[in-house]
């Protein structure tokens, strides 16, 4: 028996998803995409959708008129999982001090690590999953969340059991990275702490089977190339796929070592020369863009059209962190179109399509193809221009997670149209 979860018709335009030259989108209008067992089942004009997939019969008949009807989005890059307040961090920012200063006083990543070092498993779920909710509302259906804020193996674990629980108990799907090398924990000495992630904080990781990537803050004056490459090596050799803090103060070759350890992503980017970019091409590791970042800093933004010019899959994301408060994938789109140099259809499927290559999902995902997963967007605007041209308004009408209706965010008279 199978189910029809959903059918969402007469879209003024609904997008299935990036077109073959890359830059435009596949899209219809009057659209529908009926949606059977989690699983997009099938995609085009209305008239078609409807005539094998009737909404009366579907759990979710959704009304788009006057609609348009996008993927769901997928963030590939966070730091979600936190506790504590930085506010005062961005204040002290506006009044001319560094990122690297506040570090170097305590503060920043060092601050978060003693606040979720003092905060119990249950706190630190329940501010996870509200971050989850308001992610959900705007949009993101899929989530990577890093550890990080540990920096000790129990802590780390813990960090990646509690992104675990949110998994299972949230609509929005959670991704887990270790990232135990996201900064040198007070007390130590570099090499000595490279060791601990390499020697004790992997194996531990590798013995629960509780994540998916390694990621590293490969920096100057955090990780160096080769302690970065230790990292990822053990996590390699651990089944955990790497990812790549790369050039995001300085240039230093976090680039190249993302393209030679096989990294699914390299993140930040903002130094990354030419030659960096082609060996991301030549090495097939997805770029992962974050301009709020860039925005939350007062700095200058990577150059996206650099990478598209020189034929990368350009992946955008929210970077929510206490450093980087933005949940919305919509407003770090609007930056990738006014700061970053991308179309709106471009920053669109970088939100999309893209950012699922960031995490490995091969499946359909970041699109609504016959056979991707049923997550999509409803918007409160007739096309997906919208998202970044309604910035700092969440245009998200309705959210669809493997078929179901998971959020209404914007409109109180959304149960009217939506039935049952
Ligand atoms: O991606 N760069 C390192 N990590 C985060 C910042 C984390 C923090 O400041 O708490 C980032 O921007
Ligand atoms: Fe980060």
């Amino acid at each position: 028996m199978t189910t029809l979860d959903a059918v969402v018709y007469g879209a003024d335009e609904l997008v299935a998803g990036p077109a073959a030259d890359g830059r435009s989108l596949e899209t219809y209008e009057d659209g529908a995409v009926a949606i059977v067992d989690g699983t997009v089942a099938a995609v085009g004009p209305t008239a078609d959708v409807t005539a094998e997939y009737p909404p009366e019969s579907a759990n979710h008949a959704v009304d788009a008129d006057g609609q348009a009807v996008v993927p769901g989005f997928v963030d590939p890059h966070t730091h979600a999982l936190f506790a504590g307040d930085r506010a005062d961090e961005f204040a002290a920012k506006l009044r001319g001090k560094s990122y690297q200063d506040i570090l170097a006083e305590g503060g920043g990543i060092l601050r978060t690590v003693r606040a979720v070092r003092e905060a119990d498993e249950e706190t630190l779920l329940s501010n996870l999953l509200a971050h989850l909710d308001t992610m959900l509302a705007h949009g993101t259906t899929t989530v990577e969340v890093k550890s990080g804020y540990g920096l000790d193996t129990e802590t780390e674990l813990q960090m990646l059991r509690v992104i675990d629980s949110a998994d299972a108990v949230h609509p929005v799907d959670v991704v887990p990275t270790f990232m135990g090398a996201h900064a040198v924990p007070e007390g130590w000495d570099t090499d000595d702490y490279t060791a601990a992630v390499v020697d004790e904080q992997v194996p531990a990781v590798e013995s629960q089977g509780i994540a998916e990537f390694c990621d590293v803050f490969c920096e100057e004056g955090v990780f160096s190339v080769a302690q970065s490459r230790r990292v990822l090596e053990a996590g390699a050799a651990a089944g955990l796929t790497p990812k790549v803090h790369a050039e995001e103060l300085a240039h230093i070759g976090g680039t190249q070592l993302a393209a030679d350890v096989g990294a699914a992503s390299a993140d930040h980017l903002l130094h990354a020369t030419g030659e960096d970019i082609d060996a991301l091409v030549d090495a097939a590791v997805t770029p992962v863009l974050l301009p709020g970042t860039a925005f939350g800093l007062g700095a200058a933004y990577a150059d996206a059209t650099a990478f598209r010019d020189r034929g990368a899959p350009v992946a955008v994301a929210t970077d929510f962190n206490p450093n980087c408060h933005s949940h919305s994938m919509g407003f770090a789109l609007s930056l990738a179109c006014v700061e970053m140099g991308l179309t709106p259809a471009e920053a669109l499927t970088a939100g999309t399509k893209h950012a699922a290559l960031a995490l490995d999902r091969t499946d359909g995902l970041g699109t609504l193809r016959e056979g991707a997963p049923g997550d999509a967007v409803v918007l409160a605007a007739p096309s997906h221009v919208h998202i970044p041209y309604q910035y700092g308004t969440n245009v998200v009408d309705a959210v669809l997670k493997d078929g179901s209706v998971v959020s209404t965010p914007t409109h109180e008279s959304y149960d009217r149209e939506v039935q049952p």
